[in-house]
């Protein structure tokens, strides 16, 4: 069984969180009305335009108490160690990692856990160099921009891809030599797909037990797909027909059962309303309609689905005009 969040074995945390799975994403703990919780509520907005995850939320909330917690013990000149809390997010593309990741480091800031909280994305390229020396230095620069803030290295495993003579190995040997100099000062967080996430953990024994924490994003259901979907749309002020949004529901649902390896959740689905927002514009135009119903109503012959050809082109819709 693979656990939704799970601690690694040499954790230098002291707190231990329940671990039984809940479904609800409620806090696991009574807040007190008397204490501000501005920065949880600011969050808890946050993750309720969150479609599912709620194993995500729920660890989210155990690490604000977590944080509030460390910091009253601060206040109290109570022992708070030296606590590093870098992460792990393993799950497939489009699943929301950097979307938390880019919660979290507000969180972070807001707690005055981190003085600046910015999110520095970076994959490979921006660590490993072409040339002997090159990927030290770009890895240290890396580092250096994300001090006060979170590192967030998207496909971490391609990091130990090319094996010894790989300079990938070098960048996350100059990357756990930055976490023992700067342990404190910013947070890395590795994404990567859960499999091989693992074996590059395997790979590098150092490197599991500096990541305290690990979240796992599961792929969304055909309903939270489709949740998205009309998340995205009332965002973007469209909404769909009766008859589109049955037809978008068996898409996604299909798309589910397919499991295609490439598919990329939230990702997909916003790719998918775009193209479908722009083929509504090429009919609109063609049919003359700019009253405001017409404006906002997405039919099931504007959704760009993959497996059928949109009845008209740009083209034709342009040459009528
Ligand atoms: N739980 C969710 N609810 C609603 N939208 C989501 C959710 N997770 C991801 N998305 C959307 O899906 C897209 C991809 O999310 P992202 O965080 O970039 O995924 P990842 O970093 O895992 O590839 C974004 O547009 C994001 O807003
Ligand atoms: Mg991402």
């Amino acid at each position: 069984m693979r656990e939704a969040f799970t601690y690694t074995q040499n954790s230098q945390i002291n707190v231990v969180f329940n671990q039984k799975k809940e479904k609800s994403a409620a806090l696991p703990f009574p807040i007190d009305e008397k204490v501000s919780h501005a920065p949880l509520e600011k969050m808890e907005k946050a993750l309720n335009r969150l479609v599912g995850m709620s194993e995500v939320k729920k660890m989210v909330k155990e690490l604000y108490a977590w944080l509030y917690v460390y910091r009253k013990r601060e206040e109290a000149q109570l022992k708070v160690g030296k606590q590093s809390f870098h992460m792990l997010f393993k799950g497939n593309p489009g699943t929301g990692k950097t979307t938390v990741a880019r919660l979290l480091s507000d969180l972070f800031r807001e707690m005055e856990i981190l003085p600046k909280g910015q999110l520095i994305e970076a994959e490979r390229a921006d660590l490993v160099g072409e040339y002997i020396g090159q990927t030290a230095q770009k890895t240290r620069d890396l580092v250096k921009k994300a001090l006060g803030g979170v590192l967030f290295i998207d496909e971490a495993y391609s990091l130990s891809r090319g094996g010894e003579k790989d300079f990938g190995k070098e960048a996350v040997d100059t990357l756990v030599k930055q976490m023992e100099d700067h342990n404190t000062e910013f947070i890395l967080v590795l994404a990567g797909y859960s499999d091989e996430m693992d074996d590059f953990l395997q790979m590098n024994p150092g490197l599991p037990s500096r990541f305290p924490m690990i979240f796992s994003f599961p792929d969304f259901s055909g309903d939270e797909l489709l949740q998205i979907s009309g998340q995205m749309m009332e965002e973007r002020e469209y909404r769909m027909t009766t008859e589109a949004r049955k037809r978008l529901s068996r898409h996604l649902h299909q798309k589910v059962i397919d499991h295609d390896a490439h598919f990329s959740n939230g990702r997909y689905v916003r790719n998918l309303i775009e193209k479908t927002i722009r083929r509504q514009a090429v009919r609109l135009v063609r049919e003359g309609a700019f009253d405001r119903d017409s404006l906002l109503t997405i039919r099931t012959c504007d959704l760009a689905l993959d497996d059928e050809r949109f009845p008209l082109n740009a083209d034709e819709a342009f040459s009528t005009i």
